[in-house]
């Protein structure tokens, strides 16, 4: 590993672990013979609190460097009172990119829930309203992407940018095009870091007015990374109706407050089955949960999707039931979310992350 790559992914893991905290910047990192040393500055009132935050640095940096002497010392910042440190924190870093007009993420708690899903749909009705649409898949450990757009192959190269496939649209970019489809994908936070970053500088989206990102599942080191790397305009939180998996996306909300992403709002996915026989309507993972759990933390409700057989079929084929049905109750769901967060984003509360 090169002194510069070192340095890089040094810098890269401590500016994750420290992305959820407010009054806390680092100050050096530095790589002495056999010795990595990083200073982290903390504002003077919150010395005390911060020395659990010192010991995941210190873990986490042992973790990935143990063939060198790891010492994370914290430092309080001279000459600065707290309350002004914290106000002046930083939220967001850079904007990778500034050719998207609104940066949506689709998130959740908890795996399975059906975030990919609805990404393609929400892409697929945003474009059939007329905006310019992009779709970044940044379920790297598990790109479904491809499959439910009916996409596969390498992706061209164009005066030296990658040309992103298209399809129903929407312009897709996910790392399930660079990879074969068997190949075991070991990610360490840096590539991953490095991947999201390719996907926004190194990919030719034009001007876009939405992007819609697909994110892993999950509220963990990965997910946090990427809530700050991606300049995200707001999260759309997907979970099922029952319990646990709302416990999961209260985490998924909370993870995104902390990053200073607005949470746009939660839907409820798989909310009810009617039986294509008889019309009943069965509630197999509940209902009404979401709606309760967006009451409860201040967030919108963004509607509620029914388990459907086509839903699933669709997603299978690679034509999302928004673009096959378009017409259809099944995809007036989507639409109808679609339209609530393009509400949602226009209303003034809701401003562009800057960079
Ligand atoms: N409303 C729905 N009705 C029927 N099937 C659905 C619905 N939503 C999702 N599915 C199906 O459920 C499965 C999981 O959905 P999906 O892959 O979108 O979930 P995910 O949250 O992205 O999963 P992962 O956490 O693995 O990324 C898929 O087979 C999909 O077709
Ligand atoms: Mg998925």
């Amino acid at each position: 590993m090169s002194q510069d790559n070192k340095q890089q992914i040094a810098q890269d893991l401590v500016t994750a672990s420290i992305a959820a905290q407010d009054g806390i910047d680092i100050s050096s990192l530095t790589f002495q013979d056999d010795r990595l040393i990083c200073i982290l500055e903390v504002s003077p009132a919150l010395g005390a609190q911060m020395e659990p935050v010192r010991q995941d640095v210190e873990k986490v940096l042992i973790t990935e460097f143990s063939d060198f002497t790891v010492n994370v010392i914290l430092t309080a910042k001279r000459g600065e009172k707290s309350s002004e440190r914290i106000a002046s924190q930083p939220a967001r870093i850079e904007n990778l990119a500034p050719y998207v007009k609104h940066m949506i993420a689709v998130a959740s708690g908890k795996g399975g829930v059906g975030k990919s899903t609805v990404a393609v749909n929400l892409a697929v009705a945003l474009a059939q309203q007329g905006l310019k649409v992009g779709l970044m898949d940044a379920d790297i450990y598990g790109p479904s992407v491809p499959k439910m757009m009916g996409l596969s192959g390498r992706p061209q190269m164009q005066d030296d940018k990658l040309v992103p496939h298209e399809a129903f649209g929407v312009k897709v970019m996910s790392i399930g095009f660079m990879v074969e489809d068997d190949t075991p994908m070991i990610w360490r936070g840096p590539m991953i870091q490095s991947a999201l970053r390719q996907f926004m500088v190194d990919v030719d989206w034009g001007e876009l007015d939405v992007m819609i990102v697909d994110m892993p599942p999950g509220t963990g080191d990965a997910q946090l990374t990427m809530a700050q790397k991606v300049p995200l305009a707001g999260a759309v939180i997907v979970s099922t109706p029952q319990d646990v998996a709302l416990l999961d996306a209260r985490k998924g909300v909370a993870m995104f407050r902390k990053t200073g992403v607005p949470v746009l709002g939660l839907i409820e996915n798989m909310s009810m089955f009617t039986c294509p026989e008889c019309g009943h309507e069965s509630h197999i993972f509940g209902h009404g949960g979401a709606e309760r759990e967006a009451k409860k933390s201040g967030t919108t409700f963004l509607g509620a999707i029914p388990l459907e057989l086509d839903i699933r079929i669709q997603g299978d084929e690679g034509m999302p039931i928004t673009q096959a049905q378009p017409h259809s109750k099944y995809a007036s769901y989507y639409q109808d979310c679609a339209s609530t967060i393009m509400g949602v984003l226009s209303d003034s509360s809701v401003k562009k992350a800057s960079a």
